[in-house]
């Protein structure tokens, strides 16, 4: 959500710059802009995507050795040249790009107006460039005290980077709730929201914590909270190879993700795995495990695919460690005063680790005592922090919006952890805990399987294509696959689509079927079959069209609906991971057919880190 980059070095800034905001452009696309700093400030921004931005400043000066980028997602005021970043302010004395929400910006833009502010955007990051310049000129103090003091009567969420038209040659970089990563190069530093600007340069990083503030010069970096009390940089070594963050071939960053997954998957259980199958071993749970394997009841929290994922684990979780569990919007649980017992374990799952109302949700479940554990993919992130333990996903950065390879991986962990619980509370048999285990191993194979048959699942969803509407079912453990099909659906191709219990489909959406609409059912062999084939029967004496995904060598299914999609056989625990695959083809299709940009949809952001 809005993507933030800076260099302050020896460098002409400007490539840096546009190749940063290329990388962090799946943050937020609905405009970009640059301020390039060398005697004086240029701001170039413009409504659209960054290759508009390069458009829009060629012939322009273009020099400068320090500058700072951004690529937005709209939260105050619609995708404009105007509401675009870098804002300055009035008087041309501050230059801010922002990530976040300033939540009191109404007041503090009220306040400024009466003393004779005047705005050109209608963004809250303006009023703050503003709010920081009025202290600056009415207290006659330095640039970094002028921002320190502003954003101690900030209300909100901020990473942000700044710079003042007196002070050349510094940024100063804050963050509280939005995150910030510092690049540390050999007479240079970089900024980014994520480490994909900066890896091409360095790998040497510092994760900004909240209410860090940083002031950097071309060969200085000053670390110190709001208090101005001096912080030690922790500089670390970044993981991540220029590989992951290229396309490697593939027309789409989501298709790549989704053929990733036989190996993202692995990368989830290498190492948790004994050499002989015959246990299971999490690591950064390990000290809390007796906490766990005791808890009265689990409660997950999550929001969009990883809350399908919580799903998948209520099913897991209360089949093999018989633990009660409720999985919950982060975005309700925050607000409704839940009941948490301190014998509570919470679950926050989340692959971008900083989703707004999932880490709310961590800070106001931490006053209950309740044991607090993070399943996250990106290393280091707010709530990998905030949580007392965790499971990283290892699924390697995601950079298609919709999510496909982080949902396979939260899911592999949150298997693992219930076969693990049902092991340590006696409940499943050791041979039983094998069969699960091999299972689990044997899975990429059957996923690179399924990826073979692509040209035929892309055929299916040439059929398919103009539909306007979809439904999506399935049962039991499969019913968090047939929400998260049809939320593959709907955020790329923008085709309205609902996910159904099959059994629920009576109650109701029977009343939307009939020769036009598509229903997705996933019916793999399970306790639930038989069941499911009368719900298949339902559909079709309602004349829907059906698009099963079945079993290999399903000899009953096959003959009634309009199309089956073959997966191979696997327990029926582990079916979510087989069942979703071509889902994700089939979306990734459908959208691609219809002209969707389908790494970057319409309105929406990977990372969401406002409310
Ligand atoms: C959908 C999607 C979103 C995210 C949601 C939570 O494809 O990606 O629904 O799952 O915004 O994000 P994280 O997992 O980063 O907390």
């Amino acid at each position: 959500m809005c993507g933030i980059v800076a260099y302050v070095g020896e460098r002409t800034a400007y490539p840096i710059l546009i190749k940063g905001l290329q990388r962090l452009e799946y943050r937020g696309y609905d405009s970009a802009g640059i301020a390039l700093i060398n005697h004086g400030t240029k701001v170039y921004k413009c409504k659209g995507k960054v290759k508009d931005l390069e458009e829009h400043s060629k012939g322009k000066d273009i020099t400068g050795t320090i500058g700072m980028g951004h690529t937005r997602w709209a939260t105050h005021g619609e995708p404009s040249d105007a509401n675009a970043h870098p804002h300055t302010s009035m008087n041309g004395k501050f230059t801010v790009i922002h990530n976040g929400i300033i939540e009191n910006y109404a007041h503090l833009k009220r306040e400024l107006t009466a003393r004779g502010y005047a705005f050109q955007s209608q963004t809250d990051t303006e009023v703050l460039a503003n709010f920081i310049e009025s202290i600056y000129s009415e207290n006659q103090v330095d640039a970094e005290l002028a921002v320190r003091l502003a954003l101690t009567k900030v209300i909100g969420a901020y990473g942000l980077v700044i710079s003042c038209i007196d002070e050349p040659g510094k940024l100063i970089a804050a963050r509280k709730g939005s995150p910030l990563v510092i690049g540390v190069g050999k007479g240079e530093y970089f900024l980014a929201s994520d480490a994909t600007p900066i890896i091409e340069y360095t790998d040497q990083v510092i994760f900004m914590n909240d209410e860090d503030v940083a002031v950097i010069t071309r060969d200085h970096l000053d670390l110190k909270n709001i208090q101005n009390d001096m912080l030690v940089p922790k500089v670390q070594k970044i993981e991540l190879s220029i590989d992951e963050i290229d396309k490697c071939g593939y027309e789409h960053f989501m298709l790549k993700e989704i053929h990733e997954q036989p190996h993202t998957i692995s990368d989830t259980f290498r190492g948790r795995i004994s050499m002989d199958q015959s246990n299971l071993f999490l690591g950064g749970i390990t000290d809390v495990l007796p906490r766990l394997v005791q808890a009265r009841r689990i409660i997950i929290i999550a929001c969009g695919t990883s809350w399908h994922a919580g799903l998948v684990g209520e099913y897991l979780f209360e089949e093999y460690a018989r633990i009660p569990v409720e999985v919950e919007y982060a975005s309700e649980f925050r607000y409704r005063n839940p009941v948490i017992y301190a014998d509570d374990v919470i679950i926050a799952i989340s692959q971008s680790g900083e989703t707004a109302d999932t880490l709310a949700a961590i800070k106001m479940a931490k006053e209950s005592g309740a044991l607090i554990l993070g399943v996250c993919n990106v290393a280091g992130s707010s709530i990998a922090r905030e949580t007392d333990a965790g499971v990283y996903t290892h699924a390697g950065i995601e950079i298609g919006v919709a999510s496909t390879k982080a949902f396979t991986s939260q899911v592999t962990v949150l298997m693992m952890m219930a076969f693990l619980l049902g092991k340590k509370r006696n409940l499943i048999s050791q041979e039983a805990y094998e069969e699960l285990i091999a299972g689990l191993t044997q899975i990429p194979d059957k996923i690179q399987e399924i990826l073979s048959d692509e040209q035929y699942i892309k055929g299916i969803g040439e059929t398919y294509k103009d539909a306007t509407n979809a439904l999506y079912l399935g049962r039991g453990n499969l019913y968090p696959v047939a929400l998260e099909g049809a939320l593959k659906l709907k955020e790329i191709s923008y085709i309205h689509a609902e996910g159904y219990p099959a059994a629920e489909m009576k109650h109701g959406p029977i009343a939307l079927i009939d020769e036009n609409m598509p229903v997705f059912i996933i019916a793999t062999k399970d306790k639930s079959y038989e069941k499911i084939v009368s719900n298949i029967q339902e559909v079709k004496a309602r004349n829907g069209k059906v698009i099963a995904v079945v079993t290999k060598g399903d000899d009953v299914i096959v003959k009634m609906a309009d199309h089956v999609i073959e997966v191979p056989e696997c327990h029926e625990a582990l079916a979510p991971l087989v069942t979703i695959i071509p889902l994700q083809i089939i979306s990734y299709y459908i959208a691609v057919l219809r002209g969707c940009n389908v790494d970057q949809p319409r309105n929406l952001a990977k990372s969401v880190t406002v409310e």
